[in-house]
């Protein structure tokens, strides 16, 4: 595999090692499902990125509206705007190296992550085939759910157009870490900034497990189980409080566009040490069956570099884990026999 395509451009960095007017290289992003509630913050947060040359939008609605208003926006990205008519898709992650995917349809009060299947399955193959015909060497970044059966989608898909590398395929859990964070710090009276809780597993309820034993705060037991609830149904907190209009969609901006910022400091200025929490394919449970799992992983400008075993855990934790395998035994399976069974 090649590497994905970077762009060398003259542009002004913000907050980064760079003076004012260095040439940086700087890369093509695309959000497809730019003009939904997750895609237009995060579209927002990324017009914002210097490493970012061109900022691609497509949905099926709306943006050309969302593309003109970013694009009047003082920063060096160009921003364009794509519908599926004159083959808008092709064109949107042709070139791209990093396309991310909050398409789809969000939860209501009483749905599970997986009630989405049948709606996002369909929505997520579609984006992948295109994106694995037109932009075989991307970062591909999945947020859309369920992601512990999407990011099985999408490598499926990428293997059918023999463009698999698993090395590029990234389910996005940050806004576990960004939840845990926050409301270890509400415990803790810590600024959340310095709170890094390990989460690990998948992304809905039991299958998203933080790794609390690991912060050494001597919370009691009650405190780690209520915490480990709340980091867990976190999701299920705003989709109840939305009352139908909806989940998470400005908090997962910011988590996606960290994630994204971490992915493009990888990649366009080969930065090293980058440690983020995603659900990969992973060796880690591979021997009880379970061929995707999120951990700490390293990434470099190849993708995934190193993956992160789970570290010491108690024994609550270890409880966890095991309660977690058999929910993301069936999700993987699922997604993965969605794209067999496809004709
Ligand atoms: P939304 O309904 O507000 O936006 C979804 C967008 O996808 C819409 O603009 C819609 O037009 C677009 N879309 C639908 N079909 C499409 C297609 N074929 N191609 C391109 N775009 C298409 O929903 P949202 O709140 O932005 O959530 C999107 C998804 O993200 C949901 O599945 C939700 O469950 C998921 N989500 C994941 C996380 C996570 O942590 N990974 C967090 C929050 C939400
Ligand atoms: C979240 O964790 O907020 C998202 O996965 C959306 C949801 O359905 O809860």
């Amino acid at each position: 595999f090649n590497k994905v395509p970077v762009f060398k451009v003259a542009a002004k960095a913000a907050k980064r090692s760079f003076s004012s007017t260095a040439a940086i290289n700087t890369a093509k992003v695309a959000v497809l499902g730019a003009a939904g509630g997750i895609g237009q913050p995060l579209s927002l947060l990324l017009k914002h990125n210097e490493l970012i040359s061109n900022l691609s939008l497509f949905d099926i609605v709306n943006t050309p509206g969302v593309a003109a208003d970013l694009s009047h926006i003082s920063t060096h990205s160009k921003v364009t705007g794509y519908l599926p008519d004159n083959d808008g898709l092709q064109h949107a992650v042709s070139d791209a190296s990093i396309i991310v995917i909050p398409a789809g349809v969000p939860r209501k009060p009483g749905m599970t992550r997986d009630d989405l299947f049948n709606t996002n399955a369909g929505i997520v193959k579609e984006l992948a085939t295109a994106a694995a015909k037109y932009a075989p060497k991307a970062f591909l970044a999945v947020i859309s759910n369920p992601v512990n059966s999407t990011v099985p989608i999408v490598s499926e898909i990428f293997k059918k157009y023999g463009a698999y590398d698993p090395k590029r395929i990234f389910g996005v859990t940050t806004l576990d870490i960004v939840r845990a964070a926050r409301f270890v710090s509400e415990i803790r009276g810590t600024n959340p900034k310095h709170e890094k809780v390990t989460v690990v597993g998948g992304h809905s309820g039991v299958t998203i497990i933080p790794l609390l034993s690991q912060l050494n705060a001597n919370f009691t037991d009650e405190e780690t189980k209520a915490l480990t609830h709340r980091i867990q149904f976190g999701g299920d907190e705003v989709v109840k409080a939305k009352a139908g209009t909806g989940s998470a969609t400005l908090s997962m901006a910011y988590a996606a566009a960290k994630f994204t910022d971490s992915l493009l400091r990888a990649l366009v200025i080969g930065e090293t040490g980058i440690i983020e929490p995603t659900y990969v394919k992973s060796n880690l449970f591979a021997s009880k069956g379970i061929e995707y799992f999120a951990s700490n992983v390293e990434i470099n400008s190849d993708g995934v570099k190193q993956i992160f075993p789970l570290g010491r855990i108690s024994s609550y934790e270890e409880q966890l884990v095991e309660a977690a395998l058999p929910d993301l035994k069936m999700s993987i399976e699922k997604g993965i026999k969605f794209v067999k069974e496809i004709k």
